[in-house]
């Protein structure tokens, strides 16, 4: 497993590091607008993406995932 940084948290960088954390990778996510960062800690995820906010939720649980 590895630690990795995903740059930009929006379609393209939310999902890519929800799944990245999901399949156990330890992942943390930056973006320029730090309310994403802020919502992301929070767990809501702003886009269309059935199913996302449960694996977010889960891997913010586990600390995979955070911003
Ligand atoms: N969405 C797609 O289907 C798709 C397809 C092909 C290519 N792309 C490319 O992928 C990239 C991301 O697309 P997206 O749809 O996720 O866009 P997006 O606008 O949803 O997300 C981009 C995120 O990057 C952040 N950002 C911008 N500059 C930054 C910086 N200097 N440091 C940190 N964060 C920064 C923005 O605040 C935003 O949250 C774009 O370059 C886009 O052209 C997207």
């Amino acid at each position: 497993m590895q630690n990795i940084a995903v740059i930009g948290t929006g379609y393209v960088g939310l999902v890519s590091g929800a799944l990245l954390s999901d399949f156990g990778h330890t992942v943390v996510c930056v973006d320029i607008d730090s309310s994403k960062i802020e919502q992301l800690k929070q767990g809501r995820v702003p886009i269309y993406e059935p199913g996302l906010e449960s694996v977010v939720a889960s891997n913010l649980y586990y600390k995979r995932l955070s911003g």
